[in-house]
């Protein structure tokens, strides 16, 4: 296949370890771009005649007056749940939230209530969304089963979730929250979920551990790290989300694959941070969904203390080198969107990034942070052929142009795999 005429083609390639600091700000566009794809990888990529005149093709797919980008990574779901929580908005628009662990304890309980079919067929269509939103590799976490027949459960639907395009990467996070029959007993919970390694260690690739208040302490979340490393697992992260816990710097410490959220992530984490190899994953649909920097109405004092340092949380990783992504954090409670055009965008305007920044974020730093930037979240000779072609011309217009479905068509290992029937015509 050729994928030729692109008003704008967006390799997002970058310095080995992924994009930090400057290099952030150095996206690679080629004007009137294309891609050779030959088995499903990329062969080629480069401006139309020279790629026209090195290869030929049966299928010639026209791009002419629109963006190809890289297929999009979403390095963080809570993919496979039952439920909505919708109804907590009343609560907190009304300066009364409930805590996020109680709203997470809900969901336990629809999850418990799904059989794996109900919750297989839940997860494919929202993968099927995830996908038609431009989104070709996509993190899955478990941890809304309290226990560990539901826990396997979830990791076993997500396992199944194979036979979708997009490619799922399977966490565990058996350790999410505390469940409420363990209250006052943390320690034997965590002993619990580390008997669950053998036997979930098959079915996931990644062990996440809470380190927040909400979640468990440094020792608790040491010792889970520890079990799943010798397991076989990665370690990710929820660090810092409601509180100081230090979970920045633990990951940074643990070698953890990813830490994500870092709401409250002190300065001396970060330099850790940007010494190491792991990537801070930002989740700009909780600030949105969560009002974290709307200020309450009436001059109250909102119930959750706004966030207003956040861009200049985020200026800092960058100042610091910090390697740094972006997740839509799909979720019932906190973030239940399943756009990374979203959550892109909301990243820009909340944490004041440009669009180069962004554009390295959800692909290639994304994909560093699955251990996948060696064979994908960028274009480039050899990658898989994940492909978003959009329906307008230029990267910055992506971001720009919110609250819609900007995809035109994605292109998953080489074969067309979505195309969204209505939008605008090609900008000429
Ligand atoms: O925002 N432990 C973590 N926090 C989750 C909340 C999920 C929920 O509210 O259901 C998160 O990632
Ligand atoms: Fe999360």
């Amino acid at each position: 296949m050729l994928v030729v005429d692109a008003a704008e083609l967006v390799t997002c390639r970058t310095t080995p370890g992924g994009a930090r600091g400057a290099d952030l700000d150095r996206l690679e566009v080629i004007p009137l771009g294309a891609v050779a794809i030959h088995g499903g990888r990329i062969v080629a990529v480069g401006d139309t005649a020279t790629i026209t005149a090195a290869y030929r093709s049966e299928t010639v797919v026209s791009a002419a007056g629109r963006l190809v980008s890289p297929g999009l990574v979403d390095p963080h779901t809570h993919l496979v749940h039952a439920g909505s929580r919708h109804l907590e908005w009343e609560d907190l628009v009304g300066n009364r939230p409930r805590s996020i662990d109680d709203g997470i304890r809900t969901t336990f309980q629809h999850t418990a209530a799904a059989s794996a079919d109900v919750l297989r067929t839940r997860a494919m269509a929202d993968l099927d969304v995830a996908l038609h939103h431009g989104t070709t590799t996509l993190e899955t976490k478990s941890g809304y089963g309290a226990n560990r027949q539901v826990e396997l459960r979830l990791l076993e639907v997500a396992d199944s979730l194979r036979a979708h395009p997009v490619d799922v990467i399977s966490t565990f996070f058996g350790a999410q929250v505390l469940p409420a029959e363990f209250r006052g007993r943390s320690g034997e919970f965590i002993d619990s979920v580390i008997a669950m390694l053998p036997e979930v260690a098959p079915l996931t690739e990644y062990c996440d551990v809470c380190l927040d208040p909400i979640g468990f302490s440094l020792e608790e979340c040491t010792r889970l790290a520890l079990a799943a490393r010798a397991a076989g697992l990665g370690v990710r992260v929820h660090g810092d989300q409601t509180g100081h816990a230090g979970g920045a710097g633990f990951a940074a410490d643990i070698g953890a694959a990813s830490v994500d959220h870092l709401d409250y992530a002190s300065e001396a984490d970060l330099r850790k941070l940007a010494r190491s190899s792991c990537v801070a994953v930002l989740v700009p649909g909780v600030t949105h969904h969560l009002l974290e920097l709307v200020p309450a109405a009436d001059g109250a004092v909102p119930a959750v203390a706004p966030k207003g340092h956040f861009p200049s949380l985020v200026a800092k990783m960058v100042e610091l080198g910090v390697c740094i992504a972006v997740s839509t954090d799909y979720n019932p409670g906190t973030s239940p969107t399943l756009s990374m055009q979203t959550a892109m965008q909301l990243a820009a305007r909340l944490f004041r990034l440009s669009y180069s920044q962004v554009w390295h974020m959800a692909t290639i730093n994304a994909a560093k942070s699955l251990g996948r930037d060696h064979d994908r979240g960028s274009l480039e000779p050899g990658k898989i052929a994940d492909l978003v072609i959009w329906q307008v011309p230029e990267h910055g217009m992506v971001l720009n142009r919110f609250g819609t479905n900007l995809v035109d068509r994605v292109i998953k290992a080489g074969e067309v795999v979505a195309c969204n029937p209505v939008g605008s015509a090609a900008w000429g």
